[in-house]
């Protein structure tokens, strides 16, 4: 059946798989919801969004995303709130970011109309896959890609922009054990670091391989001239408490500017024994602050990873066993803000949460 939701075409699927998900073991991105979001970009414009049954779709190997790396995502979460309302976190800020990714790499912007209203159906239809478990949400994944069949190097005439969706639980359960990298480079100051191309996340794949035949989750990388200075994770941003200050990387081209990481910085004024600072953080100041004592929380930020405790920095070969986190350590104190904002168990001075209609 079609019906139309705020001129958006829906077409519903006639076999759900709903009942295939165990909702109480949800692994990230295995179960991808019932219907997808699709609109075309042609001649200049962006086509009338639909949304229909999650599943292929028909390309040609010649499709330019996959040749020249013309692809941006993003990753955002709606929460089943406490009173069953449905949230989805900083939509604005999400498309602020997605804008500024789909300019760096010569694609074209979404409007904030035809952003909000694609969420609001895609939602809306796939309302029954948003789980309402601890620490449970569906994840959002809207993406544009160049479509244009054609070899020749060249910005793509033509784009698809999808959103799709899928319920999951923690991103990973236990504490993080990450290698700071003084070899490879995940991006350079003036590249694409700060933006979310799909690009940085296939370079990221080797050395985060040689990491973890080395016994660590992930690799926290370290800035392209000297290996000096802490970046990201490349999953998540990265927080300290460093001399009994919230210490994290401020924000340059090689950094992805996260939701969580604004979210964290901005709810941190809330818990005056943290003063904030944004600034060039050294590999050398986190050695030597975990020498002294003075490095007490270190913790990754990110939509997927929420506040993810780090149990193990490694540093030329130097395993750096952190603290664990306590009730009244900064990350549980300030995930537990986010969690209540989230699910409306205090109230959202920000504007933060975005209410799907229903
Ligand atoms: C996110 O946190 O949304 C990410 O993009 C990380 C990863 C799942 C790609």
């Amino acid at each position: 059946m079609t019906t139309l939701t705020s001129s958006i075409a829906i077409e519903k699927t006639k076999h759900s798989r709903i009942n295939e998900v165990d909702f109480n073991n949800l692994e990230f991105g295995k179960h991808i919801a019932d219907h997808m979001l699709v609109a075309e970009y042609d001649k200049g414009r962006w086509g009338a969004p639909a949304v229909m049954p999650f599943g292929e779709m028909r390309m040609t190997p010649a499709i330019l995303s996959l040749h020249y790396g013309q692809a941006v995502f993003e990753g955002m979460k709606a929460f089943r709130m406490k009173n069953g309302d449905i949230n989805i976190f900083r939509p604005h800020k999400h498309l602020s970011r997605f804008n500024k990714s789909l300019e760096r790499m010569c694609m074209p912007t979404i409007s904030e109309e035809m952003w909000l209203s694609s969420l609001q159906a895609i939602i809306e239809t796939d309302q029954q896959w948003v789980p309402d478990g601890e620490g449970s949400s569906l994840y959002i994944r809207p993406l544009v890609f160049a479509s244009e069949s054609r070899l020749g190097v060249k910005v793509s005439d033509q784009y698809k922009f999808v959103i799709m969706t899928c319920p999951v639980g923690p991103y990973q359960a236990k504490p993080y054990r990450l290698k700071v990298e003084s070899h490879f480079v995940r991006t350079a100051e003036g590249g694409t670091g700060f933006a979310k191309c799909a690009g940085n996340y296939g370079g990221a794949f080797y050395p985060t391989q040689i990491a973890r035949e080395e016994g660590f989750d992930q690799v926290l990388w370290t800035d392209s001239k000297e290996h000096k200075y802490i970046d990201e994770v490349g999953m998540m941003n990265v927080m300290f408490v460093l001399n009994g200050n919230l210490v994290t990387p401020q924000l340059n081209t090689a950094i992805l500017d996260g939701v969580t990481r604004d979210s964290i910085l901005t709810l941190a004024k809330e818990i005056p024994t943290f003063k904030v600072e944004e600034r060039r953080v050294t590999v050398e100041e986190i050695e030597q602050g975990f020498a002294k004592g003075t490095l007490t929380e270190a913790f990754g930020a990110g939509t997927a990873a929420v506040v993810a405790p780090i149990a193990v920095i490694n540093i030329n070969g130097k395993d750096l066993q952190i603290p664990t986190a306590g009730p009244t350590s900064f990350q549980q104190q300030v995930k537990k803000k986010l969690h209540n904002l989230r699910m409306g168990l205090e109230p959202d001075p920000y504007g933060w949460n975005f209410i799907v209609k229903i």
